[in-house]
């Protein structure tokens, strides 16, 4: 058979399903079917337990369904092997989680450009890559910082820097803006809203729901199963 890959069809789930193992099996995602397109947005959202996180693992290959079938780009590599895996989140994906995931000891500037060292990003245009970054987040003035000296939206600013410089396919993000308060919120919300109109393709999860209307389509996620709308 011939496999032709299709961009446009950047993420397909086809019937997930997943069911945490243990002395009682907890079943988290019931048959999901669930395609993310180039370009497009969505919002996960749903009661705390209800399965965003494994959702946005599964996709953003975290994490394994335990039936069902995973596309990229219209090819099947639901039994891809880790080392595969690994290659795709690092060539296609990136992420930003709630608790930031920075480096202490390091600087923000080397917090966001490490991620480019490890793309093996030549030294020049890692450096640019950060400035500009840097710039549009409204970091440059904490450049020098460690993570540590930052304020929660700093931090949560240098996670997405160091995410975007890797010009991913696709940019998952779980509650950005959760640890944030009501002005960084703001900021977060307006540097996502921001990347999404420039074509950037985005699956975050998330309990703001004015964060979710900023998506083009919301999913919401109860007890396992997902039923999914259009924004206006
Ligand atoms: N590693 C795991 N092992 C066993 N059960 C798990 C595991 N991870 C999650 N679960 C369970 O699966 C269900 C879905 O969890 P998940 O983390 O996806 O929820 P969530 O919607 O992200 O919740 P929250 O809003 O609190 O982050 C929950 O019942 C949770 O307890
Ligand atoms: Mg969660």
């Amino acid at each position: 058979m011939k496999i032709t890959s299709d961009p446009a069809r950047v993420i397909e789930l086809r019937d997930v399903v997943k069911t945490y193992a243990g002395r009682v099996p907890v079943h988290a995602l019931q048959p999901v079917n669930l395609l993310v397109g180039k370009g497009e947005s969505v919002a996960i959202v749903g009661p705390s337990g209800s399965g965003k996180s494994t959702l946005l693992n599964i996709l953003g290959l975290l994490d394994t369904p335990t039936r069902g079938a995973y596309f990229l780009e219209g090819v099947d590599v639901t039994a891809a092997d880790e080392v595969t895996r690994g290659a795709v989140r690092g060539q296609k994906f990136g992420f930003v989680f709630q608790s930031f995931h920075l480096l202490p000891h390091r600087t923000v500037a080397e917090n966001v450009e490490l991620a480019m060292m490890y793309a093996r990003i030549p030294a020049v245009e890692r450096r640019e890559r950060t400035q500009n970054a840097l710039e549009t987040l409204g970091l440059i003035h904490r450049r020098e910082a460690d993570p540590r000296e930052l304020s929660g939206g700093e931090r949560q600013r240098t996670a997405i820097a160091r995410a975007i410089c890797l010009n991913p396919e696709v940019l998952f993000c779980d509650e950005p803006t959760g640890n944030l308060d009501s002005h960084n919120t703001g900021i977060v919300m307006d540097i996502l809203a921001d990347l999404h109109e420039n074509g950037q393709t985005i699956v975050l999860v998330t309990h703001n729901l004015e964060l979710a209307k900023l998506m083009r389509r919301t999913v919401s996620v109860r007890d396992g199963m997902v039923s999914e709308r259009v924004n206006s």
